[in-house]
């Protein structure tokens, strides 16, 4: 597939209004504002766009749950925090090609009935910041974003909100908490944001590269985008590939493709040409997967059927230096911290988490801790407010199930059981003994 979101990603000055503008940019805002707002919801749901921003979740229909007879206003949010550990597509379509969020979100905002919308964007940010508020000036003064936009009696604005570097701010309604000043702490659902979220009004809530999509739907149709994937995960996709391969990086693709393709063709295949050992494929709360099943198709439906998720297409290889239990204590340090300390069993079960692994990987641990990881992650998934409990389980439950050898070697022989040479390639944990 020619890429599509990322096509003039490397063209000079490819990021200012006149080179949006030559590349056909803001028709599909043209087109939308020709449409009743339920029109363009329909075209959105009949694409099949479905969310990046990790559930999948279809667009279309999360716009159509705002309520169109509220007398609240509504609100668009773009989730720019891109906090997921491996991901890093959202910041370089914002920073190359920031008018084609800002079309996507005053389609948005017009499709439900909004006239403000927010992006709340990752704290360090601080450059795409500036490249988005130049942007929204930009498109300010040329009409395509203030009040009567183009003629059409549309007022919108948007604003950018700088979030201050909390994982958890990423989360939708901790993301909302966090706009309206407290801490980014999840929210009880329902009342979904859909109908109580910004300032306890109707709420959308999009990620960047599902907004950028919305654009593309408007100017070439719902039934192009569609087929640009297999069914029900059509539109183009990028995917973050990044640890031991030679060529890491961001690459778009149709969802066509499988991870082997993605690894061993984009990215170039393994460092040095060693063997693959796992793969985390949708951003470190997805559950790790083995080589035998990398021939499964990179989409929503392909990788939760191959045991694990798309999430937001954040793609960590391992080679064969990698310690398994030591890759779990790293994740689980990086969960321990980001635990926003709401939910009981998040708040401890992570730090618990992390005290067990520490032990095995440091050579002290017992054949019991290995099935205690497995109690406390029990305790843990399904009985918090957010899916972080979810997500902080996952590198542990994920890595017993597949590499519970490595576990018991560890235990066994009361040390990390990789070869002293890997050490030198840095896969091993603080506090690691020989
Ligand atoms: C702990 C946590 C962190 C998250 N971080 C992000 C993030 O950085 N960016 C994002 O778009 N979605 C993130 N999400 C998912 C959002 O809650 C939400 O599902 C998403 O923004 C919806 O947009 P979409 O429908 O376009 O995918 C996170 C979820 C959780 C549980």
């Amino acid at each position: 597939m020619d890429p599509v979101l990322t096509s003039h990603i490397r063209e000079p000055n490819g990021h200012t209004l006149e080179a949006y503008l030559r590349r056909g940019g803001y028709s599909g805002l043209r087109k939308a504002l020709s449409l009743p707002p339920g029109e363009v919801i329909e075209m959105v749901k009949a694409s099949g766009l479905r969310g990046r921003g990790g559930a999948g979740f279809p667009t279309g229909m999360k716009w159509q749950f705002v309520p169109k007879d509220s007398p609240k206003p509504k609100y668009l949010c773009c989730n720019a925090d891109e906090s997921e550990p491996g991901t890093f597509k959202d910041h370089v379509l914002m920073e190359r090609n920031p008018h084609l969020l800002l079309e996507g979100c005053a389609i948005g905002c017009h499709a439900i009935g909004a006239k403000v919308a927010y992006i709340y964007i990752r704290g360090e940010f601080y450059h795409v910041q500036r490249v988005l508020e130049a942007a929204i000036e930009e498109a300010r003064a040329a009409g395509f974003l203030g009040r009567d936009i183009l003629g059409s009696g549309f007022d919108c604005e948007i604003y950018v909100h700088r979030g201050a570097g909390a994982y958890e701010a990423g989360e939708e309604s901790a993301l909302l908490e966090s706009l309206e000043g407290k801490r980014a702490q999840p929210r009880i659902r329902p009342p979904f944001p859909a109908v109580v979220g910004l300032y306890g009004c109707p709420t959308a809530i999009n990620n960047v590269e599902t907004l950028c999509n919305v654009p593309l739907i408007l100017t070439h149709g719902p039934e192009w985008f569609a087929s640009l994937g297999p069914e029900k995960n059509g539109g183009p996709k990028l995917y973050c590939i990044s640890g031991h391969v030679e060529k890491p990086g961001v690459y778009e693709a149709s969802m066509h493709v499988t991870l082997r393709e993605l690894i061993y063709g984009y990215a170039g295949g393994i460092r040095g040409g060693r063997a693959l050992k796992a793969v985390i494929t949708g951003g470190s709360s997805t559950p790790v997967i083995l080589p035998g099943q990398i021939d499964a198709q990179a989409s929503f439906d392909g990788l939760l059927k191959a045991g694990s998720m798309l999430g937001s297409a954040a793609i960590i290889v391992m080679d064969d230096t990698t310690c398994m239990v030591w890759l779990a204590e790293n994740l689980l340090h990086f969960y321990r911290h980001e635990s926003c300390g709401k939910c009981t069993p998040c708040r401890e079960g992570t730090d618990w988490l992390l005290k067990i692994l520490h032990r095995i990987e440091a050579g002290d641990g017992s054949m019991r801790d290995i099935d205690l990881l497995l109690s406390v992650s029990r305790n843990i998934g399904g009985k918090t407010l957010c899916p972080f409990g979810d997500a902080a389980i996952a590198p542990v439950v994920s890595t017993i199930q597949h590499f519970r050898h490595e576990y018991e070697a560890h235990v066994r022989e009361g040390r990390c059981t990789c070869p002293a040479e890997w050490r030198e390639m840095g896969n091993r944990g603080p506090g690691a003994r020989a």
